[in-house]
């Protein structure tokens, strides 16, 4: 069984194509930083528009790449949201008038089920059941994971997602669009200055995490310093060892709930190295495993979306053919 999988959910165009038996054959990838960063951020009506643009010929791309014909094709997956609602009607648009004329099911793949699922492309996949860290620029949850289609959502953010708070912190340290990795770049270079940063809903039982409130501590902190590049990199340092820190222990007081002993990272903000070792860290401790999905499957992709479609198709759901999105749709 074969998919097509599109992802436009934001400023990634994202097209694969996934074999149940041959694995990954393609996956195409345009990303849009560049059309942004003047804006500081995602522009949406120039994100949808965009789309638009590559969307086509990167299906063909995709396709040629994995050698397949539309014959090879068994459906057709698309990220149907939750999302930028001009995104993901490109996406869901497409998606659904080549499964009409190609007479093909369509699938359409929640963004997040995507994520969580990345890691099973890798060679070293997770079994289930698992818990999942999925830290992106829209969402910070804490899942449950059982099997495919078996969430519960343990704990999310009450307001920033961590991406989301990466990206504001640096923007506000004066750092360019997209900020979270560079963010991440400037902490690298700093070192343990003292700074007593909060871990913020830590002191209290429960999965929730709240991380709009370190944007402002780094914001009081960054007037109250000397303007210098050193005292950045420290204030930068202390910040993201505050989100990871926090995450850190979400995840340790979830593995003690459900038992588990998988940890599964995915999302934008997995990419990070600082998580990565702490993470390690921790389950090497607990005696437990952690699994990620390579570097370019950490951020938006058609990969995780053929994937999940494959699975959801696999299990006889399929999507009819009206066009809309789903901007808002919980887990
Ligand atoms: O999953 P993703 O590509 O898009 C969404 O679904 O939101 O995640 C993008 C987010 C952005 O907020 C970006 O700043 C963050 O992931 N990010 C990072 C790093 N790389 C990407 N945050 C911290 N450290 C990184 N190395
Ligand atoms: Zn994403």
């Amino acid at each position: 069984m074969r998919v097509l999988g599109i992802e436009t959910s934001c400023d990634e165009t994202g097209i694969a194509v996934f074999d149940d038996e041959q694995g990954l054959l393609s996956h195409a990838l345009y990303s849009q930083v560049k059309l942004h960063a003047d804006y500081g951020g995602v522009v949406p009506e120039l994100a949808s528009r965009d789309h638009v643009r590559k969307i086509v010929p990167l299906i063909k791309q995709a396709l040629k790449e994995a050698n397949s014909s539309v014959d090879d094709i068994d459906g057709i997956a698309f990220t149907k949201g939750p999302g930028l609602i001009g995104a993901l009607l490109v996406g869901a648009c497409v998606g659904r008038s080549l499964a009409y004329s190609w007479d093909k099911p369509a699938i359409g793949v929640h963004h997040m089920e995507g994520h969580l699922l990345a890691p099973m492309l890798e060679d070293d996949a997770p079994e289930f059941p698992f818990l999942a860290l999925l830290v992106s620029g829209g969402h910070s949850m804490l899942v449950k994971v059982d099997g495919i289609g078996q969430y519960e959502v343990l704990g999310e953010s009450v307001d920033d997602a961590a991406g989301e708070a990466f990206d504001k912190t640096a923007k506000l340290m004066g750092l360019d669009y997209p900020g979270g990795p560079r963010l991440a770049k400037l902490a690298s270079k700093g070192v343990e200055a003292g700074y007593k940063f909060p871990r913020p809903m830590t002191d209290k039982p429960g999965l929730n995490f709240s991380f709009s409130g370190l944007k402002t501590f780094t914001a009081n902190t960054i007037a109250a310093e000397p303007d210098d590049e050193q005292t950045r990199a420290n204030i930068a340092r202390a910040f993201e060892e505050a989100v990871v820190d926090t995450l850190a222990i979400k995840c340790k007081r979830a593995l003690k709930l459900t038992g588990y002993n998988r940890l599964v990272v995915a999302g934008g903000v997995s990419a990070n190295s600082r998580l990565r070792e702490n993470l390690a860290e921790m389950m090497q401790q607990l005696n437990g495993e952690v699994f990620y999905p390579r570097g370019e499957f950490c951020t938006d992709n058609g990969a995780m979306i053929a994937y999940a479609g494959l699975q959801r198709l696999k299990a006889g759901q399929t999507e009819d053919l009206e066009v809309k999105g789903q901007p808002r749709w919980p887990l």
